[in-house]
């Protein structure tokens, strides 16, 4: 059986793909230092599964204790979630997310390195587009990124693709996901978000339990068809399969070195399609209020996935109602989230 570290293994995505990686027979070990994530979590991968990951506390900035953990297990493969993830913080922290975000995954190469273990798949995001020209969003569009957040990205893509070029012993996925959303479908798992939520689908979701009083919409004005800001939602358990299949294709004979993909539906909805929809399918009002944009928000964006579909074999299946529903479901079961 092969064993896959998972950095950031409890959080939202890494604990999603570490339940469909243990369903279809890998062996998890997760390495988290729980900044962002509560360690309850390990419980509900084991619900679902019927198994325990192995989780160690550390923190991938650790050198020494990288060292230990690759001498002491043997690894094929890594999936790094492990990262900060809040752009309006980066802007004003932004050594803080370098440090982890850049330095955090350079430490882990290095270890990688020491250990001869040359295949990961790493989390990165739309946010290195930036504003794009148009959507679709291919593969090829340039970097763009607006903040060191999305900085703190490009750079690990830069420096995950040189060390292909220098090392063709390397297999390299670059992951560049849309907007992730939604929950396990038993309601256990999911996005459990510390604080007031920046993001759509967590404030929706604290809207509808009675947590938070009204949804605010940044910007009724933008070119779209409703004037709210439009995105490429993706279910999270269809990210967690893209995961998958992408550690399948890197451990083919014929994989290339470097596999830069977008994980996205190619659709795009608008904000009050996301506050429509979540009231149609779950029954429930969302109070909301039109207020200015949001500075740095870009007005439109989605992805073309077609590379993965063609590269990977993978297409996100999940629809906006699913994704509502999904995460209603687990905001329902968990008001405060892990900590209940
Ligand atoms: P998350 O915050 O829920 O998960 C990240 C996990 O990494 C957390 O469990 C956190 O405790 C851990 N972590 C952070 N720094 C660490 C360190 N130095 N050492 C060990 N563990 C550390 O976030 P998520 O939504 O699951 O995102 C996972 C990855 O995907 C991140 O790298 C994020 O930047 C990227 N991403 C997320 C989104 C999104 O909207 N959720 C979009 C694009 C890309
Ligand atoms: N929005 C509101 N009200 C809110 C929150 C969001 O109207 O309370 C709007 C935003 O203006 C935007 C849309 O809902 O039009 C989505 O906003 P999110 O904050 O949910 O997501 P973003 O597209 O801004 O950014 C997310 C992640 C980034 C990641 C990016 C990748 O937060 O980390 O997706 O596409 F880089």
């Amino acid at each position: 059986m092969q064993k896959i570290l998972i950095t950031g293994g409890t959080g939202f995505i890494g604990s999603h793909t570490a339940v469909e990686l243990i369903a279809a027979g890998y062996e998890c070990l997760i390495l988290d230092n729980f900044v962002n994530s509560h360690p309850a979590v390990v419980n509900r991968i084991a619900q679902i599964t019927g198994k325990t990951p192995l989780v160690i506390e550390g923190d991938v900035c650790d050198a020494v204790g990288l060292d230990t953990l690759f001498a002491t297990h043997t690894i094929s493969a890594v999936i790094h979630f492990a990262g900060l993830k809040a752009v309006g913080e980066s802007v004003r922290e932004p050594l803080r997310y370098y440090a982890n975000n850049v330095n955090g995954t350079m430490t882990l190469l290095l270890a990688m390195m020491k250990a001869n273990v040359k295949t990961i798949v790493f989390s990165s995001s739309a946010t290195v587009y930036g504003e794009p020209d148009s959507s679709p969003i291919p593969e090829s569009a340039p970097y763009r990124a607006a903040s060191p957040y999305g900085r703190s990205k490009a750079m690990v893509e830069s420096m995950l693709t040189d060390l292909t070029l220098s090392d063709p012993a390397w297999r390299v996925a670059l992951l560049r996901y849309f907007n992730p959303v939604g929950a396990h479908p038993s309601g256990t798992m999911g996005e459990d978000p510390t604080g007031t939520p920046n993001n759509l689908m967590p404030f929706v979701c604290q809207v509808a339990s009675g947590r938070l009083p009204m949804l605010s919409i940044f910007g009724h004005d933008y070119a779209t068809a409703d004037g709210t800001g439009e995105r490429d939602y993706i279910h999270v358990m269809d990210l967690s399969e893209g995961h998958l299949a992408a550690l399948r294709y890197l451990a083919r004979d014929d994989a290339a070195p470097l596999l830069i993909a977008n994980l996205g539906t190619s659709r795009s909805h608008s904000v009050l399609d996301v506050v429509t929809t979540f009231s149609r399918v779950n029954d429930l009002p969302i109070p909301y209020q039109f207020v200015a944009r949001r500075p740095g928000d870009v007005s439109a964006y989605w992805a073309d996935a077609s590379y993965a579909e063609h590269t990977l074999g993978w297409k996100a299946t999940r629809s906006l109602e699913d994704m509502c529903r999904d995460s209603w479901n687990w905001q329902k079961q968990n008001p405060q989230g892990y900590r209940n």
